[in-house]
């Protein structure tokens, strides 16, 4: 059956305004656009759509892109004329909504994992070079009477049947061997939407992982794949498919969907912060159980981003704190002990912890972490302490009285430290 006329009315109408123009200034240079990839798969599917929309160009891009700069005030994020291809940008009721603009190409591996020396090509052939048979397919847009409407449709591969059997199939046997960020890709989707694996698909997984081609990869595609993988809604949903394909020990070594880490993930997803980056705690969590030789292995092997390889050289710690937050401490001494803490380590400790000490986590954080003495450095001063470190070792040991209740108000404070100077 062909949806098309279905999918251009299932498009929200803001989108559907911004491709009407789009299109319309595309056909005036008579340039033709093909809707293709993950926005037609999440149409049919009835999911929401990405903030990432993929569009073929039959035509020339860097006019076209010109064009959506200079008319509806587009922000060129990237151009690579070469390739003919342009990330454009467009702000839509404050958010902002990514087209990638490409020319029809077909793409030629000359060896495996590397990435592809691209050549103009037909749009069947631009389909054919896609990953999975629910990812290759294009709609054409085009004006009748002023108005967006659904040209021809390309389904080569059967995606639209795929997708109603929930099935992920790979288009070709070369696939994973010219791109094995296939793998990761294919068990993102995998988990997000439900699919299940096409039997000649699962042995294609299971020929490339026995063949190693993920280790041909480097270490920053890898690492790119995975920093998407923790911007899923279900990680662990997304972490028991990696490790059913057998997909997670040649990802991260020592990882595995357990009971535990399910609950926390859902202590998670119940209450989840809203102060932090959500990925970088979902990490914390998901590493919570690493041993010391795998969370060090994880460091070396990935080039990952400071927060991210901080919180991994905290997790230890973190699980050492855990036992001594359910024992018997004062406030000072709990401040002490989670101060030297990101707010994310604390976030992953709160989660991945149960009852008092989860309790204090978020205690600390919520109350303590903020909380403001009722004198400062300079107020310090003019009691008569000279400027030096004296003046910080008073404002530590001010705020153990503070916070264990010894001290209370202004008054008070300014009394203590004219009797303890
Ligand atoms: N694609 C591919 N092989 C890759 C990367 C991308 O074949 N290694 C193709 C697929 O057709 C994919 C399209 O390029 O649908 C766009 O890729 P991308 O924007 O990364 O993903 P989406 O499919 O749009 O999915 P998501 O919802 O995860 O963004």
């Amino acid at each position: 059956m062909n949806p098309s006329y279905q999918l251009i009315s299932l498009l929200p109408p803001p989108l559907s305004n911004l491709l009407e123009q789009v299109t319309l200034l595309a056909n005036q240079q008579g340039t033709a656009l093909w809707l293709v990839g993950g926005v037609i798969r999440d149409l049919l599917l009835g999911v929401p759509l990405g903030r990432d929309l993929d569009l073929v160009v039959e035509g020339d891009v860097a006019a076209l892109s010109a064009a959506l700069v200079a008319e509806l005030g587009a922000n060129l994020r990237a151009a690579h004329p070469e390739f003919g291809t342009a990330s454009l940008a467009f702000d839509l009721d404050g958010a902002a909504v990514v087209l990638d603009l490409a020319r029809a190409r077909r793409e030629v591996y000359p060896q495996p994992a590397v990435l592809p020396v691209v050549e103009p090509a037909t749009l069947e052939e631009d389909l054919g070079r896609r990953d999975f048979s629910v990812n290759a397919m294009a709609l054409e847009l085009r004006i009748v009477d002023g108005h967006l409407c659904a040209g021809e449709w390309h389904d080569p591969f059967a995606g639209q049947a795929d997708l109603s059997q929930r099935c992920l199939r790979l288009l070709h046997q070369q696939s994973l061997r010219d791109d094995p960020t296939r793998l990761l890709r294919g068990v993102r989707l995998a988990a997000r939407l439900s699919l299940h694996l096409h039997p000649a698909t699962q042995i294609q997984i299971r020929h490339a992982l026995s063949q190693g081609y993920l280790g041909l990869l480097s270490p920053e595609r890898i690492l790119g794949e995975i920093c998407l993988a923790l911007e899923e809604p279900q990680p662990l949903r997304l972490l028991a498919h990696a490790d059913a394909w057998r997909l997670t020990p040649q990802i991260v070594p020592g990882l595995h969907a357990t009971p535990h880490l399910a609950a926390r993930l859902a202590r998670y997803a119940a209450h989840p912060p809203r102060s932090v980056v959500l990925s970088q705690v979902v990490a914390g969590l998901l590493c919570y159980d690493l041993t010391v030789d795998d969370l060090h292995a994880l460091t070396q092997r990935y080039p990952l981003p400071s927060p991210f390889a901080r919180l991994l050289s905290d997790v230890p710690r973190l699980r050492d704190l855990g036992p001594q937050l359910h024992t018997d401490l004062c406030p000072s001494q709990i401040d002490q002990l989670l101060r030297p803490y990101s707010d994310v380590a604390i976030h992953v400790l709160h989660y991945a912890e149960t009852g008092i000490a989860a309790q204090r986590a978020m205690h600390y954080l919520e109350e303590m972490r903020p909380l403001r003495l009722p004198l400062d450095g300079r107020d310090i001063q003019r009691l008569g302490i000279a400027p030096g470190p004296a003046i910080g070792k008073i404002l530590a040991e001010l705020r153990t009285a503070y916070l264990d209740g010894v001290i209370q108000t202004r008054e008070q404070a300014e009394a203590w430290v004219i009797n303890n100077r």
